[in-house]
């Protein structure tokens, strides 16, 4: 297209932009023609003739990013006049194309931020897979390992009846405990329970402690509750939320072999933003190394065991947007606290919702 030219390149100082983008100084020609610094074959490039010119630099912090050049003025000669108008013009276009490269700047920024945050969440359960399987394996083995042994001395002819019954008990036994670790693995990437909806924790609790009313009396454990009168009904998945307090109380209990005490209270924090639950025994605690572990799949100090409950909670609590926290020291009994959002973000709860991630 005649008077178009696109692509071509100028070294700082070449012809008159490159001039005023290498001195930061306007610079204004109303003949050409007769001007050291024209270069007259941009013309023979362009087609079109130039005879008055006026060039600005565009300028951000003292630094020259770019240039605004007008040519042949309709009528006469470029004025002093046009140049005041055109450095004020070129000062608004030079913020203008400063905050546009900024914002590119910003934007990629951002996007490989994510990109790396992404990739560490990713690593980030990949490990937590492997160890995962890796305890799996072995949590599988234990058992699998008892019922090849048990079922071989049940086999054997001359065994007498009773033994073999023995023989055939254990392996049974450990097939249900193989069983119970299945089924609380998939519980544990597909939590049980409805859809959200408006929940009462106040009532979530009090329904535990009456669920796990005879383990407790049983256990000779004292409940002490003190729950608060204004908790605001949160978005939670019911069924879930009982699942986490109840094993906490059910750890609780198995704390205390002997009988104890467990105060559990809710309360809503100062800002209105969390509702917190806290469970308080009387027994002997934890230490550091205990504490470190007890959100880990498989981690348990019990003989019968299987080390999810407080891993199932962890991940129950997370996707309600919460946090759960457990603070102790050996022989002063332990301290688990939920903290769960009255305003959770609507995409975290849509996840756990639907179990899937
Ligand atoms: N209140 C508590 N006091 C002392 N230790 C606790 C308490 N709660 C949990 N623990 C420790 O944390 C471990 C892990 O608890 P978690 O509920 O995940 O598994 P578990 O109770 O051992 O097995 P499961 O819940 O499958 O029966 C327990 O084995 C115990 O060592
Ligand atoms: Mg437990």
């Amino acid at each position: 297209r005649q008077g178009w030219i696109t692509g071509r390149t100028l070294r700082p100082g070449e012809g008159i932009v490159g001039h005023v983008v290498a001195t930061g100084q306007p610079y204004l020609a109303n003949d050409v023609a007769n001007d050291p610094l024209f270069l007259p074959r941009v013309d023979g490039e362009s087609g079109f003739t130039v005879h008055a010119l006026l060039c600005v630099p565009l300028t951000v912090r003292d630094r020259v990013i770019g240039a605004i050049e007008l040519v042949n003025k309709l009528n006469g000669a470029f004025t002093d006049a046009d140049l005041d108008l055109l450095q004020t013009m070129a000062g608004s276009v030079a913020v203008a194309v400063e905050n546009a490269k900024l914002y590119t700047e910003l934007a990629d920024f951002a996007h490989e931020v994510e990109r790396s945050q992404a990739q560490l969440v990713q690593a980030e359960k990949m490990a937590a897979i492997g160890r995962l399987a890796a305890s799996l394996a072995h949590e599988i083995n234990n058992p699998l390992q008892a019922i090849h042994n048990s079922l071989h001395l049940a086999m054997l002819e001359s065994l007498p009846e009773a033994k073999r019954h023995r023989y055939l008990a254990m392996a049974r036994e450990e097939v249900d405990r193989l069983i119970e670790i299945i089924q609380r693995m998939l519980d544990f990437y597909r939590p049980s329970g409805g859809g959200v909806v408006q929940t009462d924790v106040n009532q979530v609790l009090q329904n535990v402690l009456a669920i796990a009313g005879k383990r407790i009396q049983h256990g000779h454990v004292r409940i002490h509750t003190r729950l608060a009168g204004d908790l605001p009904l949160i978005p939670a998945v019911p069924d879930q939320l009982a699942q986490v307090f109840l094993n906490i109380v059910i750890n609780a209990v198995e704390a205390m072999p002997e009988g104890g005490d467990l105060r559990v209270g809710t309360l809503l924090t100062e800002d209105g933003e969390w509702i917190l639950a806290a469970f308080r025994d009387s027994g002997p605690g934890m230490t550091p190394e205990q504490i470190a572990n007890v959100f880990e799949p498989f981690y348990t100090t019990k003989p019968s065991g299987t080390g999810l409950g407080l891993a199932i909670s962890y991940g129950i609590v997370e996707r309600h947007g919460g946090t759960i926290e457990v603070s102790s020291q050996p022989r002063q009994g332990a301290t688990f606290i939920v903290r769960l959002p009255v305003h959770p973000a609507p995409a975290k709860m849509l996840r756990g919702s639907n179990g899937a991630d």
